[in-house]
């Protein structure tokens, strides 16, 4: 979904007589404009319309990046489909664990054969993995029918790298730019979602948990303008948006290296004052920069979802150092009290890695005892994975695989349980639910969610998709409720 008109006045400003502007987003505008030429003789040439796959993979900044690319390509002319039968396939890849590789690696071998049948397909890589030089060593050696790789800090550029591809079919286009100091936005964006969207505040990473590949990848920390950013979410929302998801590595450092710095407490007052949005979310906290003012924020904010996630990784403080996360067991348990106490219903959720080099039963008894004593709503639980160039893969001590899989599964055993007795805890109650989508199994059914991000299926039809209902929460089944809409 974008808003054409809006765009259009821009790309038909461009004058393709002469040099591309320098200047971004107006260049990027002026590429638009020539590759739309440039898709119709290619649509010429393959005897339809184009269309194209844009897969994604890893967290939800992806998941954005991926419609910011689909808003290009549609922009340019390609019809955008779910299946990678398509005229152009586009991996937006992630490398936070290894398995997220060989995911990748495992599925191009299946593009190959389709390529194979249709020689006129364009393949294209970009994202997290294609920051790290190996990666693109191997794809350039051993994925040969790969035209496009581009990485995380030029997606803005897509509609330049697809005229080029256009222009030399037969070549591999390889554009990594190793870091970027630049934000370029106002570029058309396709949502998935016609009534809820991510919204980037920041990029990049500063932190360096000693196991993480993000900040290798993402670059360094930079905040949106706080105005840019609200003037995007009411553009949103007088498209129809109503729940927006602010998304950030770490958004409790929010604006810290503005020219004016403004505290990510103050972006969210300013957001929740957005008329007509409904629901304000954020992704993610690191514990060691979430303020009192932020607690404050979200006692006080009725916009802002019940729902925090907050990473703890380990519940051991000696490993907690190792890791780099600069808070300890006793100061994240004493965290969660003071969120508690400000927003008592509040459902807490949070990543935890398994197996970080030197862990031994004592640390994992701790991991153990700070989910005991939090009960998370839901907890998602990582086997170690190492990153080549993370201080932690050079660690001594690596641990067992066989010791990883047996903690992993104490572990994700008691986060179940628990999560299944949190998750129950409305049942008989009756909530706002925000209806997302017809139910996949069950077309009698509609499921949406509640502020607290839980799961709810209801009855109802296609109508109700985008509206808040209330909802009488009648059974809670493990990770979800069916319920019934209240007239
Ligand atoms: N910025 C977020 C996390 C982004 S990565 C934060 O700081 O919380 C999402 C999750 O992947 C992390 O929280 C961590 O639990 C997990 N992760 C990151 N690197 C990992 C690795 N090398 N092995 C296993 N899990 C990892
Ligand atoms: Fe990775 Fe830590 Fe940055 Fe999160 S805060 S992205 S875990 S380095
Ligand atoms: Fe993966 Fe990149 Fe996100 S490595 S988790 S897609 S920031």
């Amino acid at each position: 979904m974008t808003d054409n008109t809006y765009y259009e006045k821009l790309i038909n400003a461009a004058d393709l007589t002469s040099a591309a502007p320098v200047s971004e987003p107006d260049r990027q505008y002026y590429f638009i404009k020539k590759a739309r030429a440039q898709v119709k003789e290619y649509a010429v040439r393959i005897g339809h319309q184009p269309s194209v796959c844009v897969t994604t993979f890893g967290c939800q900044m992806n998941a954005r990046d991926s419609e910011k690319l689909r808003g290009i390509l549609e922009e340019i002319g390609f019809t955008s489909v779910d299946t990678e039968d398509a005229d152009m396939v586009i991996y937006n890849t992630c490398t936070v664990r290894e398995n997220a590789n060989v995911k990748v690696y495992g599925r191009l071998g299946g593009l190959n054969s389709l390529k194979r049948q249709n020689p006129n397909k364009i393949i294209g890589l970009c994202g997290c993995m294609m920051q790290d030089p190996q990666v693109v060593d191997k794809i350039r050696k051993e994925f040969r029918f790969v035209n496009l790789i581009f990485g995380t800090h030029n997606i803005y550029m897509l509609a330049e790298l697809v005229s080029e591809v256009l222009a030399r079919p037969s070549e591999m286009i390889i554009d990594i730019q190793e870091k970027t100091d630049a934000i370029v936005e106002d570029l058309p964006v396709d949502r998935k979602y016609s009534f809820k969207s991510g919204v980037n505040i920041m990029y990049g990473c500063n932190n360096f948990c000693s196991y993480c590949i993000v900040p290798y990848v993402r670059g360094r920390e930079r905040s949106r303008d706080p105005e840019e950013i609200v003037c995007e979410i009411r553009k949103l929302v007088a498209d129809g948006v109503r729940e927006v998801m602010l998304l950030g590595q770490n958004v409790n450092s929010y604006g810290k290296t503005l020219p004016e710095p403004v505290s990510f407490a103050q972006l969210l007052h300013k957001v929740c004052a957005i008329e007509g949005l409904d629901r304000v979310r954020f992704m993610t906290s690191h514990p060691k920069d979430l303020s009192d003012e932020l607690i404050e924020a979200m006692a006080s904010e009725p916009k802002l979802c019940g729902h925090l996630h907050l990473p703890l990784q380990s519940g051991s403080s000696r490993l907690l150092k190792v890791m780099n996360r600069r808070y300890t067991k006793e100061s994240y348990l004493a965290l969660v009290d003071r969120i508690r106490a400000a927003v008592p219903d509040i459902s807490l959720t949070t990543d935890i890695i398994v197996g970080f080099p030197g862990e031994t039963e004592e640390d994992f008894q701790d991991t153990l005892d700070v989910v005991r004593k939090v009960r998370y709503d839901s907890a998602f639980t990582f086997i170690y994975s190492k990153r080549h160039g993370t201080p932690a893969a050079v660690m001594e001590d690596q641990v067992p695989d066989d010791v990883i899989q047996d903690r992993f599964d104490r572990l994700l055993k008691i986060v179940q349980e628990i999560g299944r007795e949190r998750t129950a805890r409305f049942e008989g109650q009756t909530k706002d639910v925000l209806i997302e989508h017809i139910n996949e199994k069950d077309p009698s059914l509609v499921t949406g969610r509640m502020d607290n991000n839980a799961v709810v299926h209801v009855k109802g039809d296609a109508s109700l998709i985008g509206q808040i209902v209330p909802v009488h929460l009648d059974s809670c089944r493990g990770f979800y409720y069916y319920g019934t809409i209240q007239k």
